[in-house]
């Protein structure tokens, strides 16, 4: 692979939209992930079956990923917490799903109402069932370095679950800083002791932008060699039972970034910034992007 090539899995339709309390027209949906088809984004989260009744703006999961123009080239995974959502997936003609755990017992507890031991059982009848379906398989771990509940995070609390994922056939482990908590130092220190157990080339980094430390904890990340990042478009988003979650890193932040290091994306910066104006312009809320705000006044 081109070692100065970075993978943007784009988010934005997934986490981005799940946090948004007014319902969201399935088409708005559509319309967002079919422009950000058109950007070279290899990698575009759909929807996620989860309950509907946790999370109202994703019930119309099944028709977003019916209804959206899916390119050959391009993966476009979907968030699964049970069993109950693999089927749901299946159904649908999912070829990639992405599963979750916390390293915090706090989120874990909020946000699916289990403990991580438990949540690790789930996930892993979840995971040998989709194999069985030949599926695409990554893994989210939440809280990796800072939790709302829990406070700081021990790297040890991310290697225990991190192994687990992998030992059961995770292709990729994303690491979220669910709350953007982490800094040069923490991020630093969490890689240090995952990358113990597992390659660079088995990791991402998923950071949310609470503190404004996203960009740092993603140049981070590169420099210990990972080569995947998760973003969202105009940097919306957020876990809506992680108290005080913004939005991930912004995809034209990062990609203005990655472009300005010289590595390659694949991504076209106006199309992206095209797609990031017909989201901004139906939430009526500006972007949560520098790039973004910097393009559109153009
Ligand atoms: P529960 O209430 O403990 O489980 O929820 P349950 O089995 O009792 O289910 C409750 C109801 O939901 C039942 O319906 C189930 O059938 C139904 P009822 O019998 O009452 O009519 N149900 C489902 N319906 C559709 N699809 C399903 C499904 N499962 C159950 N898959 C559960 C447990 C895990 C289901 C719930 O807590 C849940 O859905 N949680 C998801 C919360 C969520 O989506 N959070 C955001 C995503 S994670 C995130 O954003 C972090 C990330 O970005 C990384 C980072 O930033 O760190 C990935
Ligand atoms: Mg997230």
């Amino acid at each position: 692979r081109n070692k100065s090539f970075v993978r943007i899995v784009e988010v934005g339709a997934r986490d981005g939209l799940q946090n948004i309390p007014t319902n969201i027209p399935t088409a708005v949906k559509v319309g967002l992930i079919n422009r950000l088809s058109e950007t070279g984004l290899k990698s575009i989260e759909v929807t996620s079956f989860v309950s509907p009744k946790w999370v109202p703006q994703m019930a119309d999961n099944t028709r977003v990923f019916q209804e959206i123009i899916k390119k050959k080239l391009i993966s476009y995974p979907v968030l699964v917490p049970n069993l109950k959502g693999l089927e749901e997936a299946i159904k649908v003609g999912a070829k990639e799903i992405a599963v979750f755990l916390s390293a915090s017992e706090g989120l874990s507890r909020k946000n699916i109402n289990c403990t991580i031991d438990e949540s690790i059982v789930t996930v892993k009848t979840v995971i040998t069932k989709a194999k069985e379906s030949n599926l695409k398989i990554r893994g989210y771990i939440s809280c990796t370095v800072g939790c709302p509940y829990d406070g700081y995070i021990k790297p040890a609390s991310v290697v225990k679950v991190a192994e687990a994922l992998l030992s059961y056939g995770c292709y990729e482990i994303s690491l979220g800083d669910t709350i953007g908590v982490g800094t040069r130092i923490s991020v630093e220190k969490m890689l240090d002791e995952v990358l113990i157990i597992a390659s660079p080339d088995k990791l991402a980094i998923h950071c949310h932008d609470t503190y404004g430390q996203a960009l740092v904890n993603v140049y981070t990340a590169l420099e210990k060699g990972l080569t995947v990042v998760d973003s969202s478009v105009t940097g919306l988003g957020g876990c809506p039972y992680a108290k005080g979650a913004t939005g991930n890193v912004a995809t034209g932040d990062l990609v203005y970034m990655l472009h300005g290091l010289g590595a390659e994306t694949g991504v076209d910066l106006n199309k992206l910034i095209e797609a990031g104006r017909f989201i901004s312009d139906y939430l009526e809320r500006p972007p949560a992007s520098r790039v973004n705000n910097a393009m559109f006044s153009k």
